[in-house]
């Protein structure tokens, strides 16, 4: 079984991309919107949440922890062995952009993850040195709490137009949550965007049932959201637990 994690159901966009590159495999989805947002979060608080999930994980068996979280992966330290495998979404989201190495990179993400200045890091070792970093502190918890489109336009447009679109090669978002609303940023920035839906991973898989289980609470927002953005079959962890 794999774990993947985030704060909410940002990450969901990714457990599908998972379970379709490994569809025999189960995966346990811990959305911890109980704690969310975590890019306002200390280091501290978020190294102690960390481990909490990483225990629940290891106690349920997993093989692997896809961290489908940009802030999580800012404060984690993945030199550190936590006795299961752990796996990164900042470096491959990098990894994909394929854009001039002299033009400006823009990344919208948490307020934890632009202080740690992760992306940052990753982006001028791939050889891209105009890069502007903007967090985004409302917009994660504006998603989970499924906010109107247009209210959310409405807080972003000020944002985007402080930014210098001269020379602009591309827009990453940087945070999970972001790419259910990719359609307000690729409106006005007419570059390409890049998020982490798509990331393949090398996992150890084992063939299961390719069962999903959401460790979240139960909604009928949620219900909706995956049906359109998950698009895959899954149950809650209350009711595997009870099955
Ligand atoms: N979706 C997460 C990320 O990629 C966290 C958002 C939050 O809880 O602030 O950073």
């Amino acid at each position: 079984m794999i774990g993947v994690c985030d704060s909410g159901l940002g990450g969901i966009l990714l457990l599908a991309q998972i379970h379709k590159d490994y569809p025999l495999t189960d995966i346990l989805f811990h959305g911890d919107s109980e704690h969310m947002p975590y890019g306002n979060k200390t280091i501290d608080e978020l190294r102690v949440i960390f481990a909490d999930i990483v225990k629940t994980f290891k106690d349920r068996g997993c093989t692997d922890i896809v961290i489908a979280c940009n802030t999580l992966c800012s404060i984690v330290d993945f030199s550190k062995d936590y006795g299961i495998k752990i796996h990164d979404i900042i470096a491959p989201t990098v990894e994909q952009i394929e854009v001039l190495k002299s033009k400006k990179i823009v990344v919208f993400q948490t307020t934890m993850t632009k202080k740690c200045r992760r992306y940052e890091k990753e982006l001028i070792k791939s050889g891209y040195e105009h890069v502007e970093l903007i967090d985004l502190p409302f917009l994660a918890q504006d998603i989970e709490r499924f906010t109107a489109k247009d209210v959310l336009k409405t807080k972003l447009l000020p944002v985007f137009a402080k930014v210098d679109t001269d020379d602009l090669g591309a827009v990453v978002l940087g945070c999970t949550h972001y790419p259910v609303v990719k359609d307000i940023f690729q409106e006005y920035f007419k570059v390409p965007i890049y998020d982490s839906n798509h990331l393949s991973y090398n996992l150890d898989p084992k063939s299961e049932n390719g069962k999903i289980s959401l460790m979240m609470p139960r909604s009928s927002d949620l219900d909706r959201f995956m049906r359109e953005f998950g698009k895959v079959e899954y149950c809650y962890e209350e009711d595997r637990l009870s099955i």
